[in-house]
Parts: C-alpha cells; sequence; structure tokens
C-alpha cells in the first residue's frame, strides 16, 4: 500500500467529473488500499479517489474510533437512491481543505447503492455520520465540495485563502 499525496484546493481536478467503473478487478483494489492507507495517514474517515488524482467513481470510509479496530469499506460506483426529508447538521472537514470545519446541513438519511470490493451489488441505508460521510465523498465525485453548502461569502473567503497559500507553496505536483 502507498501513500500518495493528496489534492489540494483550489486544484481543478477536485471539480472533475468522476468516471464510472465498468470492473472491479486488482489494480482498482489496489488503488482503494493505496486510498485507506492515505486516509489512514491523513488522517480522516473518507477519502474519494480524485483527492489522490483519480477521476474515478470509487471512495473509502473507516468511522472506526481510535480505541476500535478499522473498519475499512468500499463504495465502487455509489449511487443516492432516496434521501430522508429530515435533515441533520454536522461539522464538516475535508483532507482536499485541510484546517478548515464548517457546519453544513443534509439529508438525515441517505439509501445507497454500491459495488463492493468484490464487484457485488449492494444497498445500505445509513443514517447519522455514515449518511453525512457517504453525501461528503459522493459528492467529490461529482466535483462538489462540502464548501458548496456554505454561504457564498464564507466559501469566497476560504477559497481565496487556499489560492493564497497554493502560490506560497511549491507545486504538489511534477507535470511532465
Ligand atoms: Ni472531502
Amino acid at each position: 500500500m502507498t501513500i500518495k499525496p493528496l489534492i489540494i484546493l483550489p486544484d481543478p481536478l477536485l471539480r472533475q467529473l468522476s468516471k464510472p467503473l465498468e470492473r472491479v478487478d486488482d489494480p482498482l483494489r489496489k488503488l482503494a488500499d493505496d486510498m485507506l492507507e492515505t486516509m489512514y495517514d491523513a488522517p480522516g474517515i473518507g477519502l474519494a479517489a480524485i483527492q489522490i488524482g483519480e477521476p474515478l467513481r470509487m471512495l473509502v470510509i473507516d468511522l472506526a474510533k481510535e480505541d476500535e479496530k478499522p473498519a475499512p469499506q468500499v463504495f465502487i460506483n455509489p449511487e443516492v437512491l432516496e434521501s430522508s426529508e429530515e435533515r441533520s447538521v454536522y461539522e464538516e472537514g475535508c483532507l482536499s481543505i485541510p484546517d478548515y470545519y464548517a457546519e453544513v446541513e443534509r439529508p438525515a438519511s441517505v439509501r445507497v447503492k454500491f459495488l463492493d470490493r468484490d464487484g457485488k451489488e449492494q444497498e445500505i441505508t445509513a443514517d447519522g455520520l455514515l449518511a453525512t460521510c457517504l453525501q461528503h465523498e459522493i459528492d467529490h465525485l461529482n466535483g462538489v465540495l462540502f464548501i458548496d453548502h456554505i454561504s457564498k461569502l464564507k466559501r469566497d473567503m476560504v477559497v481565496k485563502k487556499f489560492k493564497k497559500l497554493a502560490k506560497d507553496r511549491p507545486p504538489s505536483r511534477m507535470v511532465g
């Protein structure tokens, strides 16, 4: 497993639409393992493939607490089938927007269809933190960030700050 560099705001890759996977094979499972390794290292509780520069519809989540055994979950081609009318608010952060947190309101529960790491079709109804995390990560697959759910004023401030930081920081990717 390899820890990959994270794509950080304002990298335009974060706005790219990720492509559905046609098959679940070993290279894809290897990518899922690299994503988990990168997420644990950060540390974070969820990561979408685009956050390590792969525009593919896959995300990983692990909501186990520090003193619990790891519980990695892989979601391939996830799709929200149903969202509850009831909403809930969580303070969210994002590995691509380090050290920024804001309260986001989303449907409290969602029904999601996906392929697991064996390529088997699964359906789950998620609520609580898992519902929020799934929606946050599925947003990434559509080029949407959690700051798109806060006020424009706050969003503009964050984007401005990260643009300035990017200017002061050496390029994270070599393009050859
Ligand atoms: Ni994120």
